[in-house]
Formats: C-alpha cells, structure tokens, sequence
C-alpha cells in the first residue's frame, strides 16, 4: 500500500484522478479475484480487459489491446502493476487520443527497458547475446527479426519457467522452426517428450539469454560433456586419441548419421588463442576471399596463401587455419540419432576419397558472431602434399594443421592402396595398442581409479 501511495505521490494527480474517476464508475463491482490487483492496475484493465480493443498501425497491422484479468493475475507479474512497465503514459490524454505507433516491432521496442529494472541479470546475458547485437544491427530485408524479451514471454500471462510446456511452446521453436521439426524427432527431442527435463531443449545447449553462434569455439561440445560426463572415456575405448577427435570433429558429425559433412578451415588467431573475427564497420573477408575467388570456383592453394598473408598483415596476431570437421547445415546439426547408429566406421573418414573431405569451406567470425564463409576447391587437401607450395603454405600458417596433416594420411593411401593401408594403419595405432596392452594388463590387478589416470595423461 505504501508502495501504491507513492507512485501515486510521484505521478501527481493526473492519472490517479482518471485512476478514481473510473473506480467511481457503478460499473466496477470487482469481483474477489481483482482485488489482489492495485487500484490502478484494476483500472486498466477495466478498458483493457476486452477482447475486441485493438488498434490499427501506422503501417497498418492491427495490434491488440486486449489484457486478461484473470491470466494477468494468474501470471509471474500478477503482482507488479501495469505502470512498472507502463511509465510513459500520458494520463490526460490516455485513451482518448490516438498515439501514434509505427509497427509492432517498434512497439515491442520502445519497451523492451522496462525488463530491465527488476531482471538486472537476465538483461545483461541478454545483451551480450548473438541475439542482441543483431537487434542492434536493425532489421535486414530477407531475415527473421531477432527476438526481444517480449517475443519469448509473454509479459501479461507468463507462467514460471519451471513449469514444463510441450516441446512446441518453447520460443525458440516460431523463428528457427526446420531446427526445431528436427530436433523433435531427434534423439533428445523424443527423450524430453517421453522423460522430461534431464533431456535438453534448445536453451540447454545453447543459453538462454546468452545466445552465441554455434559453430564459434567449444560452448557446444562442453554443454554435451557436461551432461554426458562419461562420453571421453567411452569413446576411448574404440577410438584412440578421443579428445583429438572431439577437438577435431563436432559431435553430429558422427552422432547424425544421415547428414552431409565437410571440412571447416577456420580462420584463428595462435596468439590470442581465439577464431579471428571481422572488424565491425571493416569487411575484409568478403572483399578479400571475392577478388581472390573472380571465377567463383572457390579458392585454390595459391589464393588461400596470399589470403593467409594478407591477414597475417593485418597484424592481428598470427593467423592460421584450423581444420574441423562439421555437417553441412544446422537442421543437421539436430538429427542426432541413439548410439547405435553412431558412426564407428574408421573408414568413413580415414580413407581416400572418404566423403567428409569433399567439401571444404574457408570460416571466419563476422562482428555479430556469426560465420562468413566462403567455398574452398577440395584438392587444396591433396595438393599440399604434392606440390612445393606445400611448404610454403605451411611456412605461412607456421604451425602444422593437424587434420591436413592426417589427411595426407588420406591421400597417401590412396596412392598405395589395399594391404599398405593395414600395414599402415597397424603403424599408427602401434602406440595405442602398446597402451592398450598395458593397461588390460595392469586392470588385471588395480583399481579403476588408474585406469583414469591413465587416460587423463593421454
Ligand atoms: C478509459 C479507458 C482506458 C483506460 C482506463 C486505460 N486505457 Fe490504455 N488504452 C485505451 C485506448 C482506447 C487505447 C488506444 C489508444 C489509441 O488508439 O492510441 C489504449 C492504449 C493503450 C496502450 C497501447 C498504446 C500506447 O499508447 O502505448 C497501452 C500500453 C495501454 N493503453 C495501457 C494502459 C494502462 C497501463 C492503463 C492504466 C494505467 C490504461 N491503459 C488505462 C483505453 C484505456
Ligand atoms: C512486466 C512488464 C509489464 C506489465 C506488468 C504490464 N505490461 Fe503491458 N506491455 C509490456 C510490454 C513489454 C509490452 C510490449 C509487448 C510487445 O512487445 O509485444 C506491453 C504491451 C501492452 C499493450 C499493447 C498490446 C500488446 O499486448 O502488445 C497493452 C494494451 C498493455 N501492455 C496493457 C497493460 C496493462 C493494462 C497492464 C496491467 C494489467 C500491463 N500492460 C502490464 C509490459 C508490461
Ligand atoms: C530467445 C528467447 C528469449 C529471450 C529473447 C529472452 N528470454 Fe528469458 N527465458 C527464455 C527461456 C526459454 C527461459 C526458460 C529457461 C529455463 O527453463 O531455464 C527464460 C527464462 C527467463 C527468466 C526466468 C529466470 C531464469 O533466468 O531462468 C527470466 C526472469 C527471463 N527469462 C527474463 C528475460 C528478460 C528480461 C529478457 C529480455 C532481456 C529475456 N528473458 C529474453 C527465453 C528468452
Ligand atoms: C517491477 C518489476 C518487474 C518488471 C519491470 C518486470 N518483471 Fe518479470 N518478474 C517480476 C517478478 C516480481 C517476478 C516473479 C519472480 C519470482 O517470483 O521469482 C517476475 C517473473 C518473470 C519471469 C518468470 C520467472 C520465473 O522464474 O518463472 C519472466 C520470464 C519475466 N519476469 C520476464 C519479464 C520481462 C520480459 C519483463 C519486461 C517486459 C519483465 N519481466 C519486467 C518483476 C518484474
Ligand atoms: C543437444 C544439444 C542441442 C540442442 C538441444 C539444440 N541444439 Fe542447436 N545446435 C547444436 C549443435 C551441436 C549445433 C552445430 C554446432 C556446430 O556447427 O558445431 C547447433 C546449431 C544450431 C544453430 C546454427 C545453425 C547454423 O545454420 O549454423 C541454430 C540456429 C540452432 N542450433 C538452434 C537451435 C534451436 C532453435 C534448438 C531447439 C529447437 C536447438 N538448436 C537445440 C546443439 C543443440
Ligand atoms: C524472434 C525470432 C527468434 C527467436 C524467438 C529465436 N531466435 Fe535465434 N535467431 C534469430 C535470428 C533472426 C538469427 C540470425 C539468423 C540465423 O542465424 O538464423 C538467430 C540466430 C540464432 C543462433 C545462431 C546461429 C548461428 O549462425 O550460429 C542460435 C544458436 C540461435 N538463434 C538460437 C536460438 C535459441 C536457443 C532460441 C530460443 C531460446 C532462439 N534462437 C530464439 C531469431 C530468433
Ligand atoms: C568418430 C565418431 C564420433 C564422434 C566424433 C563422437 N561420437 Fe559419440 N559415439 C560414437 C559411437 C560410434 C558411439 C556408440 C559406441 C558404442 O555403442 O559402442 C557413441 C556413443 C556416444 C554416447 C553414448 C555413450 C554410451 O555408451 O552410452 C554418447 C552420450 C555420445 N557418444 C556423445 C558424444 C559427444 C557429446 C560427442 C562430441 C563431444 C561425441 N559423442 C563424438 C561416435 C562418435
Ligand atoms: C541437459 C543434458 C544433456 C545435454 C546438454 C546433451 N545431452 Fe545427450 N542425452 C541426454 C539424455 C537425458 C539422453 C537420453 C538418455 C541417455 O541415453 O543417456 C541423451 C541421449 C544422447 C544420445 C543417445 C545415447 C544412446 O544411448 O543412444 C547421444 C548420442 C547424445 N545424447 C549426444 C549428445 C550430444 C552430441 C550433445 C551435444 C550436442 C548432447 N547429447 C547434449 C542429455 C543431454
Ligand atoms: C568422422 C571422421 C572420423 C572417423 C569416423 C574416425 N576418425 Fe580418426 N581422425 C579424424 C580426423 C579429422 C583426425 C585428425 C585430427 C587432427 O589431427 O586434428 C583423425 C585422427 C586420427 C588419428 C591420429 C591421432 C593422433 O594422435 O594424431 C588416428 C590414429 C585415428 N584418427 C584413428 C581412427 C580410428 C582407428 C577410427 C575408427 C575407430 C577413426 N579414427 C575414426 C576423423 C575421423
């Protein structure tokens, strides 16, 4: 009540008149339910709460005015009033003059602040977002608006979040929704359908509010690790050097069997240890990686060198590529299917010709988070080894690229073909079934506990 009389104090007396002049009404008979609403708030919705109030936009959308008493009081905000959020409006003129609002969208702007006061946290994850930055960059003809506060709650009727809705409710699933069919039907979408929580949806592995690009940095694999604390060890007993593989692979691209792979060169700075990313208001990416590539066939070995060189200028640090392998889109991305039909098959990579190498694309970071690519020629991964250029290539990036260098592998045995592959591949693992041997050996006589630390010294 003190609250009440004071915002009545700070708001003079314009609209707490219009406030009494409407509670004088004889109309107003509230019912019990209104009355754990303020006097204020019951005022509102005495115009409010009907369901034919709307108003036509200056580009010519109708926007509802409609507030449910009853689903207002029933919400989280039940207890705050329609002025803490609603502080700009003007109590003479309320309702009797015609506001001018251009769209919705504009509309769902000018109050998305109001969140902030009382969700100081939430606001700010929000703000760091992949989301956010693309609501800073405006609307762009051909894509979705971002979402504000407002397009995943509904501020008048929101419910706790810890109620479990359907799996369509979830927000995410109006903008995103090819993902969103295929995560439904995907090993973790049947799994939260049949089980609930444990399972994750779309904010388990990528936020909430703190929103990135997927395929930047590790935050995905780490949300499946954390959950599936058990996976590295797992693996490791039939792949050798898991935790190379999950560096070097993305979880999908073994666990959605169905789905299109392809080598990702991303663009990565050795110094600050971080994907390099575009300078905003300066995109060299595009104008560089277009003049190199004019017959648009991708680039070949000779344009990524020079590519290479002229960001090594940029002084940036020191640049040089990273391999990974991904599937080829994000509906992908969300087919995951149960373990049985997991990728196990070592030839479906370590072998010539292996499908995931046949298409390759060039990565960086744009300002907002998100990847810019551009088409590689798939030789690139042959030609290194056979030409001089190779060398120079390497000279440039310096440090050796991991997946190329096994890719070699790849090329080399389809040079030579059938019985050398063993021999080869027996050569590789040579050091891995020493191990193994050991470790069979000592498991006869320790604990498991050593066995641990034997694979975390790996
Ligand atoms: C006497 C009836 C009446 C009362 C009382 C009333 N409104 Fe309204 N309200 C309207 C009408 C009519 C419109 C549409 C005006 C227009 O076309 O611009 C409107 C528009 C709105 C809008 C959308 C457009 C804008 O101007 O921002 C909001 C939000 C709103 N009201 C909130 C409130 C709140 C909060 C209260 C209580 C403090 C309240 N209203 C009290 C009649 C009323
Ligand atoms: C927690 C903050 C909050 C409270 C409390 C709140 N509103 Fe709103 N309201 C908003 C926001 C934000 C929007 C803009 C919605 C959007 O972007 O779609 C809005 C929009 C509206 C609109 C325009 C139509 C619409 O739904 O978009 C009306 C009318 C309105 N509010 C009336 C009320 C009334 C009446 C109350 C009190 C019963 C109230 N609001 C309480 C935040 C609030
Ligand atoms: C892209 C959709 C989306 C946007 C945008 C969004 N939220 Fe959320 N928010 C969610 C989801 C989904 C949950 C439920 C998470 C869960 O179940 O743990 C949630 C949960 C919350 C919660 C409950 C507490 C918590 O942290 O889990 C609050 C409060 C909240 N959001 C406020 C906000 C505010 C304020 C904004 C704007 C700055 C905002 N949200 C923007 C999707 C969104
Ligand atoms: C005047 C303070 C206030 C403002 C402004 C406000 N909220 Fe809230 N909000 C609350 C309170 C109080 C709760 C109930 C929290 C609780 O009980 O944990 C709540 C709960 C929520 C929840 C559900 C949290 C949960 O645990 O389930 C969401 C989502 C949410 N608010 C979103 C918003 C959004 C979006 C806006 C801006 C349109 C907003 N809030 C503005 C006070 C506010
Ligand atoms: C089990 C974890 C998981 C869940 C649940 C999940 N995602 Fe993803 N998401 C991923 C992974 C992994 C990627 C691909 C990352 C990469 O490229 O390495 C991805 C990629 C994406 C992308 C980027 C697609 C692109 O074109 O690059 C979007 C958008 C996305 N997810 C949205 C969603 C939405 C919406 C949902 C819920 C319907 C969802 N995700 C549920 C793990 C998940
Ligand atoms: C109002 C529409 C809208 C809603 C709701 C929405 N998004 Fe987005 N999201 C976008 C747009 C637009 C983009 C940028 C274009 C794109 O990549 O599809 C984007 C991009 C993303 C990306 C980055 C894609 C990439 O390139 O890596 C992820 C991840 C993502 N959203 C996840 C989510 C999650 C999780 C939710 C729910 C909590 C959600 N989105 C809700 C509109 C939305
Ligand atoms: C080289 C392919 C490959 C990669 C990369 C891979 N997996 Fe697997 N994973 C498999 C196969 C095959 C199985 C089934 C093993 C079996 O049943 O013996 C499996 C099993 C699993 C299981 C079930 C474990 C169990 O035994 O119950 C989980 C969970 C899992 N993987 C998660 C992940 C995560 C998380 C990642 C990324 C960090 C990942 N996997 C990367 C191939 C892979
Ligand atoms: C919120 C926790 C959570 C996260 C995050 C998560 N999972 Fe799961 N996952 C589960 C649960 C629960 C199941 C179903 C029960 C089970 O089989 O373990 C499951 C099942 C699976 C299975 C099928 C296992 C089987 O036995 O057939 C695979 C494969 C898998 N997850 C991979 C991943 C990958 C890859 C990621 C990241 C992109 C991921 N998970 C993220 C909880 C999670
Ligand atoms: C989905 C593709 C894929 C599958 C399936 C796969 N690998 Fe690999 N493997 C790779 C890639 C890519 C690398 C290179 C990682 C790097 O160096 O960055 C690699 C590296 C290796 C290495 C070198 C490790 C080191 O320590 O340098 C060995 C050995 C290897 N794989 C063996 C296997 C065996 C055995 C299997 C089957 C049980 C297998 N791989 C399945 C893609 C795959």
């Amino acid at each position: 009540m003190g609250r009440l009389i004071g915002r009545l104090c700070r708001k003079g007396l314009g609209l707490a008149s219009m406030v009494a002049l409407v509670l004088l009404l004889p109309a107003v008979a509230a019912n019990a339910e209104e009355n754990t609403l303020s006097k204020e708030t019951t005022a509102c919705l005495k115009c409010h709460d009907k369901e034919d109030l709307t108003k036509t936009l200056e580009n010519k959308e109708t926007l509802s005015l409609h507030v449910s008493t009853s689903a207002f009081i029933e919400s989280m905000h039940g207890k705050t009033d329609c002025e803490d959020c609603h502080s700009g409006l003007d109590a003479k003129t309320h309702g009797k003059e015609k506001a001018s609002i251009a769209s919705k969208r504009e509309y769902s702007l000018s109050l998305q602040g109001s969140c902030r006061e009382c969700h100081k946290k939430d606001f700010a994850k929000y703000e760091d977002s992949l989301h956010a930055a693309l609501v800073k960059e405006g609307s762009k003809e051909g894509r979705k608006d971002a979402p504000l506060c407002a397009d995943c709650h509904n501020q008048h009727t929101l419910r706790s979040v810890k109620i479990l809705g359907p799996i369509a409710a979830t927000p995410c699933a109006k903008c995103h929704e090819e993902i969103f069919k295929a995560y439904s039907k995907d090993v973790h979408g049947l799994e939260r359908v049949a089980k609930g929580k444990s399972a994750p949806i779309c904010a388990n592995c990528h936020q909430t509010h703190d929103v990135k690009a997927a395929s930047l940095g590790d935050g995905i694999k780490e949300a499946c690790l954390g959950c599936h604390k058990e996976a590295v060890k797992e693996h490791k007993d039939w792949l050798p050097n898991a935790a190379l593989h999950f560096e070097a692979i993305s979880c999908p691209v073994c666990h959605a069997p169905g789905a299109q792979r392809r080598v990702n060169l991303r663009l990565y700075d050795e110094v600050s240890k971080r994907q390099i990313s575009e300078k905003a208001g300066d995109p060299l990416f595009k104008k560089r990686t277009d003049a190199a590539d004019l017959k648009e066939t991708g680039l070949n070995e000779l344009a990524l060198y020079n590519l290479l060189k002229e960001f090594n200028k940029d002084g940036q640090g020191h640049v040089v590529l990273r391999g990974r392998l991904e599937v080829s889109s994000g509906v992908e991305a969300h087919q995951l299917a149960d373990k049985s039909k997991a990728i196990k098959d070592c030839n479906v990579c370590h072998q010539a010709g292996a499908q995931p190498f046949q298409s390759v694309v060039l990565t960086i970071a744009s300002p907002d988070g998100r990847p810019l690519r551009h088409a590689v020629q798939k030789d690139i991964l042959n030609s290194m080894l056979a030409t001089q250029s190779v060398k120079g290539f390497y000279a440039v990036g310096s440090t050796r690229i991991g997946l190329l260098d096994n890719l070699l592998i790849v090329v080399f045995l389809a040079g030579v073909g059938g019985p050398l592959v063993h021999i080869v591949i027996k050569w590789l693992f040579r050091k891995e079934r020493r191990k193994n041997g050991a470790a069979a050996h000592a498991d006869s006589q320790a604990q498991p506990g050593d066995r641990r630390a034997d694979d975390a010294s790996k």
